[in-house]
């Protein structure tokens, strides 16, 4: 074959290869084979020099069509499989899907729990009223009639921040500041917020919350009170919950009472299916407040008449979220972890 032929034959063979090439990199393959340094064009126009005079320029011009030939058949190539490649792009997204959302917030479980108890006993007709986080020895502990030397004062329990100042340690003051302010019954509140003690384990954190209830007007009685409590532990547990009252003593309460209701994961039986419960620890209660009616002594140091007649209440709020939500570890409310924030959305 004359080396003329030869160049002729170079493009319809490359055709074939290009056919075969399903790849960029294979393409570029190609390109090198026919079109590079040590490639077949190169290889031939390296043939030039054996030529006679008269038939080099023929040669040379034929040269120059084939390379240009070349040149549009890989370029054509390339055109096509880039082409290829982003119909498969798009051939992978689907713009049916919805758009990414941004990252929405949502409410913690000691939020929900205390706008929820809040929510029932505005229905009740109580207010929602706040007191400041650092509190006097007055309000946190005298006019809630603590003897001078009662063990609640110890450092063990209060963070002290100055002289008589301290970071309140239950929201019980409210109560005190509250009678001061309105002067005379009757007083329907409620006050959720922060308090502090100098604690800190599995079950004991340094700040939590609680939600102060105190309630004041005529012949109030126990009556009353296991009536509001009940009403509020059937509205956050549900309505076959029971409840029951047991002695104790609080200073600015006489009588005084815990308050427990009858195990929620049990139903109050103690056992499940033949186990011992672990939430009540078997006993078929869990304990969720405390209570009493106003001690006379608390409405003297509030500026209220000692014959007033009240009662008021105290719940930690992440108690109930625990129960409420079977959470098992305290520590999870305050450690902001997104995977335990989120079930809450
Ligand atoms: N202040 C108490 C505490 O922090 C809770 C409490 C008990 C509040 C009885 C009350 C009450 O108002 O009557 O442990």
């Amino acid at each position: 074959m004359s080396l003329i032929n030869e160049l002729d034959s170079l493009g319809e063979k490359l055709k074939e290869s290009l056919a075969q090439a399903g790849t960029l990199p294979e393409l570029e393959e190609l390109r090198i084979a026919y079109m590079g340094r040590k490639g077949f064009l190169a290889g031939l126009m390296a043939k030039l020099k054996d030529l006679s005079a008269e038939e080099r320029p023929a040669f040379g011009q034929k040269a120059n069509e084939v390379k240009e030939s070349l040149t549009a058949l890989l370029d054509g190539r390339l055109r096509e499989l880039k082409a290829l490649h982003e119909d498969a792009g798009l051939a992978s997204f689907d713009p049916s899907l919805p758009g990414r959302l941004p990252w929405q917030g949502s409410l913690h479980a000691v939020t929900l729990v205390t706008r929820e108890i809040c929510a029932i006993y505005e229905r009740l007709g109580y207010d929602v009223v706040t007191g400041p986080e650092v509190e006097t020895d007055f309000y946190n502990f005298e006019a809630l009639n603590f003897p001078h030397d009662h063990p609640a004062r110890d450092m063990q329990d209060t963070l002290f921040v100055g002289d008589k100042i301290v970071m309140r340690t239950h929201t019980s003051p409210v109560e005190v500041r509250t009678m001061l302010a309105r002067k005379k019954p009757p007083v329907a509140i409620v006050s959720p917020g922060k308090v502090f003690r100098r604690d800190y384990d599995i079950t004991h954190s340094p700040m939590f919350h609680q939600i102060e209830g105190l309630l004041v007007d005529e012949n109030m009685s126990l009556c009353d009170l296991r009536g509001t409590l009940a009403y509020m532990c059937r509205s956050l547990f549900g309505q076959t919950v029971n409840v029951r009252f047991r002695p104790s003593f609080f200073p600015f309460t006489e009588p005084s009472a815990e308050v427990d209701i009858s195990c929620i994961m049990c139903n109050g039986i103690g056992h499940i299916k033949g186990e011992p419960c672990r939430v009540c620890k078997a006993t078929g209660w869990l304990e969720i407040l405390g209570c009493g009616m106003t001690d006379p002594n608390v409405f003297a140091y509030s500026g209220f008449s000692r014959e007033s007649n009240g009662f008021a209440f105290g719940l930690g709020v992440e108690r109930v979220a625990m129960l409420k939500y079977g959470i098992g570890d305290l520590r999870l409310f305050f450690e902001n972890d997104m995977r335990f924030l989120q079930q809450f959305a």
